[in-house]
């Protein structure tokens, strides 16, 4: 997989890249690169935004600075980019990512990230540059530098051989094995803590009856009440 991200903060990326299933990803194949909106804007002395028409406060991405950028990268005309590739508008009120939207990005071939910052985008970038427009959640992040990793490393991870041990990527939250509920819990040594056992059948070594138990924990939390604390 080849993912590009366009943001004014590409320094943030070198942490994310050499993380271990990020670099594992990278070393078998796949590709992250950083494109600057700055280095390929029209305007003079590196301006990529502007006050947004009609008022209001905070400076908006501008749309000639986004189609420069990415004309400069792909040669092609930015309108017709998104016939080759899933080009990804990140915004707070985008369709929000889940497990089915990681699963459906990780099949792709290739992917576009644009990283807004301030106000966000002119709306013309998500009408005539965009195929789609993805959130993180329903809460709102300073820039979308954060938002994009967390798409690069659900997506990345879900890449053969990035995580380096396969099983744990096939039976965990959300996936098929679990028909798409969440994980059941966990536990390792001690046995007992404080007075706080572990589940006895954990320990008795029979596996169908594990595997059984395991099944019912996750289809109770898939049931589950709201949790202490959650609304
Ligand atoms: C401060 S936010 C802009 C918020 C925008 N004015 C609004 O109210 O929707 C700046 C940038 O951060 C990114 N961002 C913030 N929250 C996000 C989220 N939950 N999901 C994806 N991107 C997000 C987007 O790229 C956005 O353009």
């Amino acid at each position: 997989m080849n993912i590009d991200v366009f943001t004014l903060f590409p320094d943030w990326f070198a942490w994310f890249v050499s993380q271990r299933h990020v670099s594992n990803a990278l070393a078998l194949g796949s590709s992250l690169e950083c494109v600057n909106f700055r280095d390929h804007t029209p305007l003079s002395a590196g301006q990529v935004d502007d006050t947004p028409f009609g008022g209001g406060a905070g400076m908006v991405l501008r749309v000639d600075v986004v189609d420069s950028a990415l004309r400069a990268h792909y040669g092609v005309d930015p309108v017709r980019l998104r016939d080759q590739r899933r080009v990804i508008v990140l915004s707070p009120g985008g369709r929000v990512l889940d497990e089915a939207l990681v699963e459906e990005l990780s099949c792709e071939p290739a992917l576009t990230l644009l990283c807004g910052r301030y106000e966000g985008f002119d709306e013309r970038i998500v009408e005539h540059l965009a195929s789609d427009v993805l959130s993180v959640g329903r809460y709102v992040l300073s820039g979308g530098e954060l938002a994009a990793m967390v798409v690069c490393d659900a997506v990345l991870r879900k890449l053969p051989g990035a995580l380096g041990h396969e099983r744990s990527a096939l039976e965990e939250s959300f996936s098929v094995a679990l028909d798409g509920g969440p994980e059941y819990p966990h536990y390792t040594r001690p046995a007992e803590y404080r007075g706080w056992r572990v589940p006895e059948i954990l320990l008795s070594g029979h596996h169908g009856r594990i595997e059984e138990w395991r099944r019912e924990r996750s289809r109770e939390r898939a049931h589950a009440a709201p949790r202490v604390g959650e609304p």
